[in-house]
């Protein structure tokens, strides 16, 4: 039975995948890689420090770069995504989340955030959503990122629920892999999953209890 749903943030809660994406492809391109939306798609849920690496590696110069290099080119790309966040607002919540998030409390059920972006507590604020979250998964505290499944976990642990009785919501392909890899039943938005929905308008409590069946 579902007692809880765990969230993902990017690209689930709100868009902020595409400011992910115009920050890399500028740092990229500053160290002459080019990256495409294609290309994007293998980074979305993958922590910052691994996307970078990935970024470098696609672009054949990982070796070129010591550990000090990575963290500060890092960092770069991490001051331009803030600058990208400055303007986001409650406007930014995607069509139908709020009131999801609304159906599921008013249900007594958990609601827990299971994001690898150290961003995240920032960016629910400047939604107007954090009060409305009952646990944020710190992915400091994790070992591994998305597609390990810790951070989905460390989540159900947080809003105090066996793996079992939850639902985690995602749209990277890495991210159903870590659902997948602890047994959370999942749901996909616009990526395969256990339970794939196109959009997020298509949540509700209803549509979710599928899973229970
Ligand atoms: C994930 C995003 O949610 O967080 C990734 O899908 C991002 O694209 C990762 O790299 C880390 O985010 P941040 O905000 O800590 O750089
Ligand atoms: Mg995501």
């Amino acid at each position: 039975m579902i007692k809880g749903v765990i969230f993902d943030l990017d690209g689930v809660i709100t868009d902020t995948a595409k400011f992910h994406y115009i920050a890399w492809k500028n740092l990229a391109s500053e160290l002459g890689i080019e990256i495409d939306e294609k290309f994007n798609e293998t980074l979305k849920g993958i922590p910052r420090l691994d996307s970078l690496i990935k970024i470098l590696e696609y672009g054949g110069v990982r070796q070129k770069y010591s550990d000090t290099d990575i963290d500060s080119l890092a960092d770069k790309k991490n001051e331009e995504y803030k600058l990208l966040l400055e303007e986001l607002s409650k406007d930014d919540i995607l069509p139908g989340i709020e009131e999801f998030i609304d159906e599921l409390r008013s249900n007594n059920i958990k609601i827990g955030l299971a994001s690898v972006s150290k961003n995240a507590p920032t960016i629910l604020k400047k939604l107007e959503l954090i009060e409305k979250i009952d646990f944020i998964a710190d992915p400091s505290k994790v070992a591994k990122g998305k597609p390990a499944p810790d951070i989905f976990i460390e989540a159900a642990r947080g809003i105090g629920l066996e793996i079992e009785n939850t639902v985690g919501i995602e749209d990277a392909e890495s991210g159903v892999k870590a659902m997948r890899a602890c047994n959370m039943r999942s749901v996909g938005i616009g990526v395969e999953a256990d339970l794939t929905l196109k959009g997020t308008s298509e949540l509700s409590l209803e549509v979710i209890s599928m899973l229970d069946k």
